[in-house]
């Protein structure tokens, strides 16, 4: 299982201290949320910010863009130290412009979904991608309760496309962990569950060994 901590959940004040924190507590990737306040009701940071971070850690940055047509803004996170690029199928009037331009840029390509958009509507794309990321909250905040009944999509996408992974995404802590590696779950976003706990690396090392005891 791979375990991407959402700096969302972090102190934006010392945003280097904090993702040094998760790199040793064990972070495999470090999940960055951009924002724009269209097509999510909030705003956050965008590629400045991720470039200000990058020296601090050698972890992969997976990029997940809430923003309406992203096409305009591959190169800059890409620039700014991008290694995957999420964007929502929603927000974009042509994907297959927007995973080419990913790709082009050297990026890893990949969708996400948001609940109320059904399966289907990715199926065309996996051969083309490298991950999908199923939201298992409505993008736009930390600290939402998980929607269990997101998992089906998992199992559709693993069933379909076993090598491409499969990321999920709000409300993850240790119970829904399991839940999520039991219907077939790559990657695991944690914001709430990482950064509120007392000892991060023992947070990030249960959510690691989500699919051991399946
Ligand atoms: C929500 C973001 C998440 C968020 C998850 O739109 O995409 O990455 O940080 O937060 P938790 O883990 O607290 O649900
Ligand atoms: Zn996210």
């Amino acid at each position: 299982m791979i375990v991407a901590p959402s700096m969302l959940a972090s102190d934006f004040s010392h945003l280097s201290d904090e993702i040094r924190r998760i790199d040793i507590a064990g972070a495999d990737w470090v999940h960055l949320d951009a924002m724009d306040g269209h097509f999510v009701p909030n705003l956050t940071f965008g590629p400045p910010v991720i470039s200000s971070m990058r020296p601090y850690t050698d972890k992969p940055f997976d990029v997940h863009l809430m923003i309406d047509e992203p096409i305009q803004y591959i190169p800059q996170f890409r620039k700014a130290g991008a290694d995957i690029i999420t964007f929502h199928l929603e927000a974009a009037s042509d994907p297959d412009a927007v995973i080419q331009a990913i790709s082009d840029g050297g990026a890893k390509p990949s969708v996400a979904i948001k609940p109320g958009t059904p399966v289907d509507a990715v199926l065309p794309y996996l051969d083309r991608l490298y991950m999908v990321l199923v939201m298992t909250v409505e993008p736009g905040f930390g600290g939402q309760k998980f929607m269990p009944n997101m998992l089906s999509k998992v199992r559709v996408i693993k069933q379909k496309r076993p090598d491409v992974l499969v990321e999920v995404d709000g409300g993850i802590n240790d119970v829904t962990a399991k839940e999520a590696a039991r219907a077939g779950v790559n990657v695991l976003v944690a914001g709430t569950s990482v950064f509120g706990a007392k000892d991060a690396a023992a947070a990030i090392s249960s959510l690691k060994n989500s699919d051991r005891t399946l």
